[in-house]
């Protein structure tokens, strides 16, 4: 039986998630809630291997569908070992990219369509997040705060196939309006901090 809360942080590389993260890491537990932060990939130290394996510059002949099986099979862990035994503990569970980054990433991006949706729901088994933050910038912008040498993998793919991503996350923003919160991140981050947290304090009084 669960019972924490599910919260996930989605967006384009570089829209800010990890600060914003901290921001509400900070906020939840000042009120005296157990927090538990993570993210995807990783997560669990198989993740983190398979994360290693995804990301790789090394990794450049990897085919799109194995691409995907192997997010979805480091959630699945993730999810097992981690997330579900967390919030059926009471807690509040933060996670850095979850299921809509696949969808985005391999099911748009990727155009695998929705065969993703379909191995990502096997993957985490009825495990979805109560609500959604998707940090939304424009991609071309997120890539800039990102130094070229540091780019992983999937960075350093072109444009056109950041650009396909957000369209995706925009898609699942308008299927989704219950759980997914769109918040403008072209914003000063203090200003980006406020709205999510207001957000939040509505999603704490429900
Ligand atoms: P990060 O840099 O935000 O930690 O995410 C790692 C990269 O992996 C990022 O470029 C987004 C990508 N990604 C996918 O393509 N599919 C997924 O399911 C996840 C979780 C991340």
């Amino acid at each position: 039986m669960k019972h924490g809360l599910f919260i996930t942080l989605e967006g384009p590389d570089g829209s800010g998630k990890t600060t914003q993260i901290e921001k509400m890491r900070e906020y939840l537990q000042d009120q005296g809630n157990q927090v538990l932060v993570t993210r995807e990939p990783g997560g669990t130290s198989i993740g983190e291997r398979l994360r290693e394996l995804i990301l790789s510059r090394e990794s450049e002949e990897m085919d799109p569908l194995t691409e995907a099986l192997l997010y979805a099979a480091a959630r699945a862990q993730h999810v097992e070992q981690v997330i579900r035994p967390a919030l059926e503990r009471g807690k509040f569970v933060i996670c850095d990219r979850f299921i809509d980054s696949s969808i985005a990433y391999q099911g748009y991006g990727r155009r695998l369509g929705d065969s993703v949706s379909i191995i990502n729901a096997y993957a985490v088994k009825g495990c979805m997040p109560d609500a959604t933050f998707l940090l939304k910038l424009d991609p071309a912008m997120g890539r800039n705060r990102i130094e070229q040498k540091q780019r992983d993998r999937i960075e350093l793919e072109h444009a056109d196939f950041h650009e396909l991503v957000f369209h995706g996350y925009e898609e699942l923003e308008l299927q989704y309006p219950q759980r997914i919160i769109g918040i403008d991140a072209s914003r000063e981050i203090s200003e980006v901090t406020e709205d999510i947290l207001q957000h939040l304090e509505r999603l704490l009084e429900r």
